[in-house]
């Protein structure tokens, strides 16, 4: 079992804490500052504020897409019948984690969380409370890991049974050279038949004025580049499964509970696929 592997929460998140680079963004804490978040500092909230210049509508996206996470988190949970969730970017906590919603769903639930920020490993512990009937764990680890990640997975998740792979505002941060789609591909083959894969992922093809000023704002601020893609480039990533209703779209449509879903400006594709 790797040293990156947490069963149990940190004794003390000091030594993650010191990794942190706080000279610069970072998206984790960017995204936690748009969420109205205290985990960030001065250049996150800059590049925050620059970005919301830009795009006056960001602040509500990201709301849109927390909402979309919960939406696809009880659909799985429920209808589909998930009880094992792999989420793989899992952000700094905020409100309706995936294990949360899921084991509110069934408590039995069992989610591992990967995430390769050290801020998030710092809050691992929030992250790990669960009933006594469901499980949850985190892994600190890079997405480009596949084989790693299933390994020690496998630690927490029975992977002869079907898994929910989430990866929920993730895929922008691994540009086109790091093979996105090779890596959906791997992780899927790594899940029996059944699983599903749920993806949300800002958009350069809807119509919102801020979206291109924003990514290139980001992208000047953080080390970490972003990769806004299109509806198409997002369909590829589901290649060889079956996208349940509606498709993908654009994510406050996805389900929507109700008319404030359906009037958020998110420019998000989000889908839910099958593996059959
Ligand atoms: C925009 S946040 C999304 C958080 C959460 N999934 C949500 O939608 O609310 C992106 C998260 O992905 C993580 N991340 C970015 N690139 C990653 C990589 N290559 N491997 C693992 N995590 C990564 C960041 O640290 C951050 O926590």
């Amino acid at each position: 079992m790797s040293d990156h592997w947490l069963q149990a929460p940190p004794a003390d998140s000091g030594e993650s804490l010191s990794k942190i680079d706080t000279s610069v963004a970072h998206i984790a804490r960017v995204y936690d500052y748009w969420l109205g978040g205290k985990d960030n500092f001065a250049p996150d909230r800059a590049a925050a504020e620059a970005a919301m210049r830009e795009d006056p509508n960001v602040v509500e996206g990201v709301r849109g897409n927390r909402a979309f996470l919960a939406r696809a988190v009880r659909y799985l949970a429920g209808e589909a019948g998930i009880r094992q969730f792999l989420d793989i970017g899992t952000g700094i906590p905020a409100a309706d984690n995936t294990h949360e919603v899921a084991q509110d769903v069934a408590p039995e639930c069992r989610v591992v969380y990967v995430d390769n920020d050290p801020i998030v490993l710092a809050h691992a512990r929030a992250l790990l409370t669960t009933g006594s009937e469901g499980a949850t764990a985190y892994l600190d680890e890079d997405l480009r890991n596949v084989p790693e990640i299933v390994a020690a997975a496998a630690g927490t998740l029975d992977l002869t049974q079907p898994v929910a792979v989430m990866l929920i505002g993730i895929l922008h941060c691994i540009p086109d050279e790091d093979d996105p789609a090779g890596i959906v591909k791997q992780l899927m083959d790594a899940v029996p038949a059944g699983s599903y894969l749920a993806i949300s992922h800002p958009a350069n093809d809807i119509n919102n004025p801020g979206i291109r000023k924003l990514a290139s704002k980001l992208n000047e601020l953080m080390p970490m580049k972003l990769r806004f893609r299109s509806r198409a480039q997002v369909a590829a990533f589901f290649d060889g499964l079956e996208l349940v209703e509606p498709g993908l779209v654009r994510a406050p449509e996805w389900r929507p509970d109700a008319g404030t879903d359906l009037a958020n400006p998110a420019a998000l594709w989000g889908g839910v696929a099958r593996k059959n």
